[in-house]
């Protein structure tokens, strides 16, 4: 895999500070290299979304009889799911290099542009973010999706040319945590779509011990069920626990990570039973104190903690709903008597008897 962009360390928006780092699903600073060194490689050790892999693995397999490079593929889905690696294993099957790029590096037209003449035929283009690629970029982009040729002009005024660049034929892997914000035109593009799924406790359960083993530290059953309760569904975070957990245990205890240490880590660096980050919480927070538990409209959510509308349903929301958390009503969101119990309130009667 080679990085193809000088801009990829400033291509995270930066967000606000928040209080408890550990939970937020977007890679921070202090992960890359870690992650760089856990991120599986191939099918067998990408754990879970089973479906999204079995279809994968026909589509692969179909290409590489016809000797054909794949459909181009978009992934989406909350952040830490899985979407690069997910990319990056693709191209191991395949057997082929991937470029990897993010759409607010994807400035000027020269940048899609030397990218896409520095392919080779069948390799495999990775644009993360895509949903924020600018309008001249995507221009550029459908005719060389399409039928792998980009157009260019040359000369000036009346000597005006347009070339036509014949491209190597590619397969661009897309990424976004926003598909609603792609436009029509780019989507219908992408033969394959895929949406990926929070992992289940047991599935996240292999992920901790998985990393557990890279780190060489010993871990019991009970404590990467621990761990993986409290991922908030995620891998990314899944990861960055056991890293923080494997300290606790090697300093604090005698190096193994049992549910107990498990435990006592996660409660000393405030990470609670469902992992939730500080902004899950100040939302469900929100809504119980100003609102009585709901229903409240998003738009006033989002004013309310300063958010933007579409990171919160697409990155917030999508697990607390999962979670049991919060539900989606045609008036608004609400609590579930759940979120009071977690967040230590008590359940007023009226949401008791509400059939949640
Ligand atoms: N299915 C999986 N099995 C094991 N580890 C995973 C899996 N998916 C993601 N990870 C881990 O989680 C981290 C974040 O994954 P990444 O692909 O960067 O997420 P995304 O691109 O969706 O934000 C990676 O470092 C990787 O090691
Ligand atoms: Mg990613």
């Amino acid at each position: 895999m080679s990085i193809i962009s000088d801009d990829i360390e400033n291509i995270t928006p930066k967000r606000k500070q928040v209080k408890n780092p550990m939970t937020k699903a977007e890679t921070l600073e202090t992960d890359r290299n870690f992650e760089d060194s856990i991120r599986p490689k191939t099918f067998e050790e990408y754990t879970g979304q089973s479906a999204l892999k079995e279809t994968l693995k026909i589509t692969i397999e179909a290409a590489k009889k016809r000797n054909k490079p794949l459909d181009h593929l978009l992934f989406y889905g909350p952040p830490g799911l899985g979407k690069t690696t997910l990319a990056g294993v693709i191209a191991g099957q395949m057997g082929v290099e991937m470029k990897i790029t993010s759409a607010p590096a994807l400035e000027r037209p020269r940048d899609i542009i030397g990218i896409l003449m520095s392919l080779k035929g069948g390799e495999i283009l990775f644009i993360d973010e895509i949903h924020r690629l600018n309008r001249v970029t995507e221009e550029i982009l459908y005719p060389a999706m399409e039928d792998f040729y980009l157009d260019m002009t040359t000369g000036k005024a009346q000597t005006v040319k347009t070339l036509r660049v014949p491209l190597p034929k590619f397969t661009l892997i897309g990424a976004t945590t926003k598909a609603g914000e792609l436009s029509g035109p780019l989507r219908d593009r992408f033969g394959i779509i895929h949406r990926l799924e929070f992992y289940t406790d047991e599935e996240l359960a292999k992920v901790v011990t998985r990393t557990a083993e890279i780190l060489e530290i010993n871990i019991d059953k009970e404590g990467a069920m621990e761990i993986a309760r409290r991922s908030r569904g995620t891998p990314r975070i899944a990861n960055r626990l056991v890293k923080r957990v494997s300290d606790y245990a090697i300093v604090k205890y005698d190096g193994k990570i049992t549910k107990d240490v498990a435990k006592n880590s996660l409660d000393i660096l405030n990470i609670d039973a469902y992992g939730l980050d500080s902004t899950d919480r100040t939302l469900l927070k929100l809504i119980i104190d100003k609102y009585e538990g709901g229903p409240v409209g998003i738009e006033t959510i989002a004013a309310a903690i300063g958010e933007d509308v579409r990171t919160l349903e697409d990155v917030c929301e999508p697990y607390l709903l999962q979670a049991g958390l919060l539900q989606r009503t045609p008036r608004g969101r609400k609590v579930s008597p759940e979120a009071y119990r977690h967040l230590g309130y008590k359940v007023p009667m009226s949401i008791q008897q509400n059939l949640f």
